[in-house]
């Protein structure tokens, strides 16, 4: 892929656990009222955590999945926020062995919450470490070595584990068994995501026109992030360019620039779709071949590019590989051919 193109990627839906800058944060809800959207998944929890408040007892674990930006860190630091407990976070490739996680489980007072972000990146060692303190709130401490060596059997104090992660397909069974509560995040549609940027727009003090949020709802992939980040480029095109004020025309010119199309396609997702057409006449194509061709790493083609192109109808998964639909050829202005590996997709 093109330097532009990794910028584009990495730039609009960098990784929300990466240090973020203070303005996302400021922008990251804090109670189940403020959460846009996801209405299934918001009024089930509400009823987990009023239920375990009642009782007072520690929440079940929770395990959230589903692809980068929409939401599951902030439902993690909502929930924590609504038991009225402190949130521990960590992630799965930062602990790096069982001490360090002994060392998080131990200090967990009763009914806090630990957050495990990218829990799918857990070794099978320490992973197997977690289910006596998922299960029992217990850790098994070796210790001797030799003939002398037993283990020690640990209580810990109950508490929440809340798992975030944009691969459940990666984690084990015996893992996510283990959470009582599983939910999926998926893409906003665009009255949700108007909703975010018009709730962004009042609290960074902006201007924005209706249909100038609806342009930018429409072209954000159905991603909180991605839309609160295109709310502040073109930001800075109406400061510069106008007089600060939000319209449809400076959205237009904005989202032009950043080659942000009408589907809110950038030009990494548009040459996934471009190869797939040109390359290997529409496909399929395995995901393998795509990576090396694309230079990308199997992982953000999976995770990244491919669940929005697929919610759109533009790309299909086969047992063979990747296929362009119709809509996917139309879209990039291409004709679809008539073949019949193809005429059986449309
Ligand atoms: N439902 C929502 N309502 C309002 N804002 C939201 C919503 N979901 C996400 N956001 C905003 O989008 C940003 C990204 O969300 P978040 O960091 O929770 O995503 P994530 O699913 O954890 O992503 P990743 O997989 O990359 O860690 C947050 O800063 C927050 O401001
Ligand atoms: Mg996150």
């Amino acid at each position: 892929m093109s330097d532009d193109a990794a910028f584009d990627r990495g730039d609009l839906n960098a990784e929300g656990h990466v240090a973020e800058r203070p303005v996302e944060a400021a922008l990251r809800p804090q109670r189940f009222e403020e959460f846009v959207g996801q209405r299934r998944i918001t009024s089930n929890l509400k009823v987990f955590v009023t239920a375990a408040r009642q009782r007072g007892e520690a929440l079940d674990h929770l395990l959230f999945a589903g692809p980068p930006g929409l939401g599951k860190t902030t439902l993690a630091y909502i929930i924590a926020n609504e038991l009225q407990v402190p949130v521990h976070v960590t992630s799965g490739p930062a602990i790096e062995h069982r001490g360090m996680l002994a060392g998080l489980l131990t200090q967990l007072e009763e009914r806090e919450v630990l957050f495990i972000d990218e829990i799918h990146r857990l070794t099978p060692v320490i992973e197997e470490y977690l289910y006596p303190a998922m299960e029992d709130f217990c850790l098994d401490v070796p210790s001797g070595t030799g003939a002398f060596s037993q283990t020690l059997r640990l209580n810990l104090k109950p508490f929440t584990l809340i798992g975030a992660t944009t691969r459940s397909g990666l984690l084990t069974s015996p893992l996510r068994d283990r959470f009582g509560i599983v939910e999926r995040l998926e893409h906003y549609g665009p009255e949700d995501i108007v909703k975010i940027v018009n709730r962004s727009a009042r609290i960074m003090d902006l201007e924005v026109q209706p249909q100038a949020a609806l342009e930018i709802g429409q072209r954000s992939r159905g991603t909180p992030r991605i839309a609160n980040r295109l709310l502040r480029r073109v930001r800075d095109f109406a400061e510069v360019q106008g007089d600060g004020t939000i319209t449809l025309e400076v959205t237009r010119l904005a989202l032009d620039a950043l080659e942000i199309d009408g589907l809110g396609l950038d030009p990494m997702d548009r040459l996934l779709l471009t190869t797939i057409i040109e390359h290997y006449d529409g496909g399929p194509v395995g995901v393998e071949t795509l990576a090396a061709t694309l230079h990308e790493s199997r992982d953000t083609i999976e995770n990244e590019i491919e669940p929005y192109l697929i919610t759109q109808a533009l790309l299909q998964r086969s047992p063979r590989g990747r296929m362009a639909t119709r809509r996917g050829f139309e879209h990039l202005g291409k004709i679809p051919p008539t073949r019949n590996k193809q005429s059986q997709l449309f």
